[in-house]
């Protein structure tokens, strides 16, 4: 192990003193965990549409590890109005200079009696968390929206917080809205709006920082089953409903497979179509996209996978975003685990194999020998936002995959449960859980860890040798299809009838390569792709008529790239659109109607794309 530990020590240029603890230095957050800490927060907010602003104060309880008379709090772009103790006394504070990816620090000085903080603040423009919407931006058109996102490193933007994510606390809040809106957090919910507009939550259970969330607007509370249920604006609730029909079903599965739910209640809000990500696992209330509103319930497999953060990443969390992989890698493992005990192993194969496709694309883009391609990172100088790729997701799947096969499926499944078992609401770093696979998994056989070449999995760059192959014998049979189509030029309309999204998706992404514009506008005129109602195929398919030049869709890439402000989806469709000759100015026209429509995290990354300042 010694080597193991010596190589994640490298990663890391923090103080030789933080080192020593069991917490590692986190590169992205102010906070000195040795030192004071917190462990309870209680929010009293005020959302105001009319400035976009939310002001209010953060009472924060602290806890002593040390003799240390300062406690830091991360802290960006926000206006720090006054800083008090529990008794209201006021108490000396100073706000730090701007570092890149950290802040600009609040550190406040507490005598060694003082066992609250209490931070009066309000949000500013550059609130980079907060996406405000107008009537416009939402499904209703009639009133505004406002959600969070706060990771990886946001949380600072609109609460004063230690925030990283080897730091946990229990919150409450009283948040006071429009009085035709309702609010929601990760936390419990109210599920009718109120006459007052005021709404209480409670999270009982320690989170990081990453995890604490709202969200404001016209919405209406639906159940599924008794412990799961939807809030979405009233014009989009039927069809949600509709389409996450099996969220009971994945929450029974899930605890099947791994331990119970810890987290009472699991529900889900469909935002509106800015939101940046697929989903984000806000512990009790998932936020979604609603491009997963299909209407045929083919892309749910997002469900499973936020529904598997309740477990890997809640409930044990990665100790940085170093460790990120431990986060989303395990999700996903537990994501294909959740959708082939429900639908079968033929369609968790699809998955696989399309996550293999994905993962060969993310080493083709960032090189084979990129320090990015390890699963263990050095995000430290660099905004974790852009550092954190797919690798985390696919090549830890098939790491964990690769042990699955190595064990057994059985072994492996008490491990895991076991794993999440014993660091329930704690934080673990690489070199942690290598330490606790090696013991328990392997009997504390460091041999058998480089028979399988963890290490290379883990710390080198590239895909091992021993990564296990996938097959789907439903893309076997899309693959002739796609071959009939290269040698005759048409396809038989009747051969795709019962051909899934994923298939689809298979379909697109096989034939692409080679793929020409007559042939291109030939597929159109059989399948209408352009005009499909399912946001992956449209992803897939614009991707391609991007690059290849297909005028006759551009309109509708145009609309959907407005509309939709999911970063995954833009990003292959704009450099698609780059990568051809003429498509520069085309590319830039639309992200200049489209920018004001996304929120920063997407701002950020297509600025960089597109040559933005
Ligand atoms: N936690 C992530 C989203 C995230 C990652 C936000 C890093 C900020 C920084 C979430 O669980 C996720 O992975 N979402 C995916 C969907 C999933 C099915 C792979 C997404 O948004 O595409
Ligand atoms: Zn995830």
């Amino acid at each position: 192990m010694a080597s193991l530990l010596a190589l994640g020590a490298c990663n890391s240029s923090e103080k030789v003193v933080k080192m020593e603890s069991t917490q590692p230095a986190d590169a992205h957050s102010a906070a000195r965990i040795n030192e004071i800490s917190v462990k309870h927060l209680e929010l009293d907010l005020n959302v105001d549409f009319e400035v976009k602003q939310i002001s209010g104060t953060a009472n924060w309880t602290l806890i002593r590890n040390s003799a240390a008379d300062t406690v830091y709090f991360d802290v960006r772009n926000l206006n720090i109005k006054s800083v008090a103790d529990e008794q209201g006394n006021a108490l000396p504070f100073k706000i730090e200079t701007e570092q890149p990816f950290i802040g600009a620090p609040l550190k406040v000085t507490v005598g060694e009696n003082v066992k609250n903080v209490i931070i009066t603040y309000n949000t500013t423009e550059g609130a980079e968390a907060l996406q405000w919407l107008s009537p416009i931006q939402t499904a209703g058109k009639v009133h505004p929206f406002l959600f969070t996102q706060a990771q990886a490193i946001l949380g600072r933007t609109w609460i004063p917080c230690q925030d990283s994510p080897g730091i946990r606390f229990t919150y409450n809040a009283k948040v006071q809205v429009p009085k035709e809106l309702m609010a929601v957090m990760s936390a419990t919910n109210d599920t009718v709006k109120n006459e007052s507009g005021i709404y209480n939550f409670k999270m009982e259970k320690p989170i990081p920082a990453y995890l604490i969330a709202l969200s404001v607007g016209d919405l209406v509370f639906k159940p599924v089953g008794p412990r799961t249920g939807i809030f979405a604006e009233p014009s989009v609730i039927d069809a949600a409903v509709y389409e996450f029909a099996d969220m009971e079903k994945m929450l029974v599965t899930a605890e099947e497979l791994y331990g119970n739910y810890v987290w009472d209640r699991y529900d889900l809000i469909v935002l509106p179509p800015s939101f940046p990500f697929g989903g984000m696992e806000n512990p009790m209330l998932t936020f979604a996209t609603p491009t997963i509103l299909a209407g045929d319930r083919s892309l749910t497999a997002l469900v499973a996978h936020e529904l598997a953060h309740s477990w890997s990443g809640n409930l044990v969390t990665n100790a940085n975003w170093n460790d990120f992989w431990l986060n989303e890698g395990f999700t996903v493992y537990f994501e294909r685990r959740i959708m082939e005990a429900i639908y079968g192993k033929p369609y968790s194969e699809m998955l696989e194999h399309l996550g293999f496709q994905d993962l060969q694309e993310t080493f083709e883009e960032l090189g084979p020998t990129s320090q990015e391609t390890c699963l263990k990172l050095d995000l430290a100088g660099k905004n974790p936002d852009d550092g954190l790729t797919d690798i985390a997701y696919e090549k830890g799947y098939f790491l964990l995959r690769t042990l699955e096969d190595a064990v057994g499926r059985k072994e492996f499944d008490n491990f895991l449960k076991t794993y999440f078992n014993k660091h329930a609401f704690q934080t673990i770093t690489t070199e942690a859980f290598l330490a606790y696979l090696t013991e328990n998994l392997f009997a504390g056989d460091s041999a058998k860890l480089d028979e399988l070449k963890v290490n290379d999995w883990v710390y080198k760059p590239g895909l091992p040798s021993n990564c296990p192959s996938t097959k789907s014998e439903l893309f076997t049979k899309v693959d002739s299809i796609v071959s009939g189509f290269n040698t005759s030029g048409t396809v038989a309309v009747s051969a795709t009838k019962s051909c899934s999204t994923h298939e689809w998706l298979h379909f697109i992404r096989t034939l692409s390569p080679t793929v020409n514009l007559a042939q291109v506008e030939k597929l159109d005129a059989l399948f209408d792709f352009t005009n499909s109602g399912n946001a992956e195929i449209l992803g897939a398919w614009f991707t391609l008529t991007a690059r290849i030049g297909y005028t006759k869709s551009d309109q509708k890439m145009e609309e959907f790239l407005v509309k939709v402000g999911r970063r995954k989806f833009l990003t292959p469709i704009y450099k698609a659109l780059l990568q051809r000759p003429d498509g520069q100015a085309l590319a830039k026209s639309i992200y200049e109607k489209a920018r004001p429509n996304y929120h920063s995290v997407a701002v950020n990354t297509m600025d960089q794309l597109l040559g933005v300042q």
